[in-house]
Order: C-alpha cells, then structure tokens, then sequence
C-alpha cells in the first residue's frame, strides 16, 4: 500500500491525534454497520421501533431484546488489526483522543484507554425511571435471537424497568465525552476518521471542526469521500488493512 509522504510526516510529527471511529472499524470483527447497503442494521430494522425513547415505552421487550441480542454478539467478537493498530499508535504519538460512536468495547478490548463513548455502551445499561446503573450479570439467561423479545431486568432502587446504555434518536450526548471531543478536535495537529458515514449529528462534525482549526484530516473507508481540499486525505480500504499499514508506512 503506497501512502503520501506528506500525510505520513504529518502522522509522525502529529503533537495531538484525535482517532475518530464509527461501525465501519468493527465491521471486520463481524458486526454489522449501521448504513451499508443490505448488511446494514438500519436497512434490514426500523430504527424507530428500536432506537427511540418512544419505541423502548411502546415496546421495551422488544427494545431489550434487540439490544441484548447485539450485546451478545459483540461478546462473541474479538478486537480486529484496526482496533489494534489504533492502539498501537497511541504508543507512538505524544497524546491520543480516541472518540468512538461505536456501542461495543473492542476498542478497550484492543488495548485503547479512556476512549469517549459518544453514543453510550451496550454494557453500562441503565434504570429508565432513577437512571441508577445496573450490574448485567456475565452470563445472560437466554441468548436472544434477533428480534425475540425479553422482558427488561427491574431496577434494585426503584423497580423501574432497564434501559440500554446507549444514546437514542432524539436525546443528547453525553455533555463531558462531547465537549472533550469537541476540544480535542480544534486542538489537534491530525484527526483520523474511521470507518464512520459521516451523517449523524454532532459527531460527525468533528472533522469539520479540525479541518477548521486547520489540522489534516485522513478518512479510512473502502468507500469513497467528498474531501474538501489539500489538507484532506482518503485513504481506501477496510481499516484492518490500512491502518496496519500505515503505521508499518509511517515508523518503517
Ligand atoms: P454507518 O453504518 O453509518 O457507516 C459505516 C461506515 O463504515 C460506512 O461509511 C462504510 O463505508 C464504512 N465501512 C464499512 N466497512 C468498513 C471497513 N472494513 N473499514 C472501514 N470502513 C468501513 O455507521 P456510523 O457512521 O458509525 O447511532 O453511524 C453513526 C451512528 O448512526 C451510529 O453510532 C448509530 C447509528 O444510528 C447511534 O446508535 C446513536
């Protein structure tokens, strides 16, 4: 893979690199992207009866079901080489903000710390009433299949029925990982962005705000990108192809 001396002395001498990762950086460990076309989670489900704070009142066996399911599959999933190597290259740059949209932990199952969770985690569940956190025990009872419902473990606190940890269509992010995001993106010298389609918003203007603070942005995806100009790469491919590659590219 040949890789633009420019971008890889930008990488090396980076100060500040923000690591931006959406689905497309676990699609190799086999879980399945949002938006890709047949594979995707949203063309193949409705994500207004799974992903709203509506759908989870309306139905919460069906919601809890459906995430439990995907909680399950991604405990049968490992970390791939992309999520390796982006922990690989916090060792070999002075500070590293990783920003994930991503639910699952192989990020931290790579190696990564402290990565900012934008859109909450499939394993920090949540009472829907007091918001107490909830203990989910290591092995579920049952393992669902797509779709089957299950009824939402109860609250110790208060009895309120268990929601998914993770961020729905139509509530905020979470302020703190936001706000450091934002800040690590108007600070940094480079911002990787990877495997992510770039549409749900605010996240995805963290490559606009680095482009804007004048940092270069690269794209890892297999798909191409409306890129802006000089400071602004695509490099094509799956991300456990590239980024191992570019950091045996960058510190040959
Ligand atoms: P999408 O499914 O929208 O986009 C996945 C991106 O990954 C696409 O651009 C693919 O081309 C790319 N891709 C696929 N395979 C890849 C690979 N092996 N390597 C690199 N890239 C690959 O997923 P997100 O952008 O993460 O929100 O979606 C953003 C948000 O929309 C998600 O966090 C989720 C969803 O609704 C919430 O859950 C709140």
């Amino acid at each position: 893979m040949q890789f633009d001396q420019t971008l890889l002395t930008c990488l090396r001498e980076a100060r500040h690199v923000v690591v931006f990762t959406g689905a497309g950086v676990s699609a190799e460990s086999g879980i399945a992207t949002f938006r890709d076309a047949l594979s995707g989670l949203w063309s193949r489900f409705d994500p207004m009866q799974l992903a709203t704070p509506e759908a989870f009142e309306d139905d919460p066996e069906l919601v809890w079901g459906w995430y439990e399911s995907r909680r399950m599959q991604v405990l049968g999933t490992s970390p791939n080489p992309g999520h390796r190597a982006i922990a690989e290259l916090a060792k070999r740059v002075t500070q590293l903000t990783l920003v994930t949209q991503n639910v699952d932990d192989l990020h931290e199952r790579a190696g990564s710390a402290n990565v900012l969770h934008l859109h909450g985690s499939l394993h920090q569940p949540r009472c829907s009433r007091c918001a107490e956190s909830f203990q989910m025990p290591l092995a579920p009872p049952a393992e669902p299949a797509e779709g089957r419902r299950l009824a939402p473990p109860r609250c110790a606190h208060c009895g309120g029925e268990v929601r998914p940890g993770v961020v729905w269509f139509g509530e905020s992010l979470p302020v703190d990982a936001l706000e450091a995001a934002f800040a690590a993106a108007a600070g940094c010298d480079l911002l990787l962005s990877v495997g992510t389609s770039g549409v749900v918003y605010p996240a995805a203007q963290l490559p606009h705000i680095a482009l804007q603070a004048g940092a270069a942005v690269v794209h890892v995806n297999p798909e191409p990108q409306a890129l802006g100009g000089g400071r602004e790469w695509l490099l094509a491919g799956p991300a456990g192809e590239v980024l191992p590659a570019l950091l045996a590219a960058a510190w040959r």
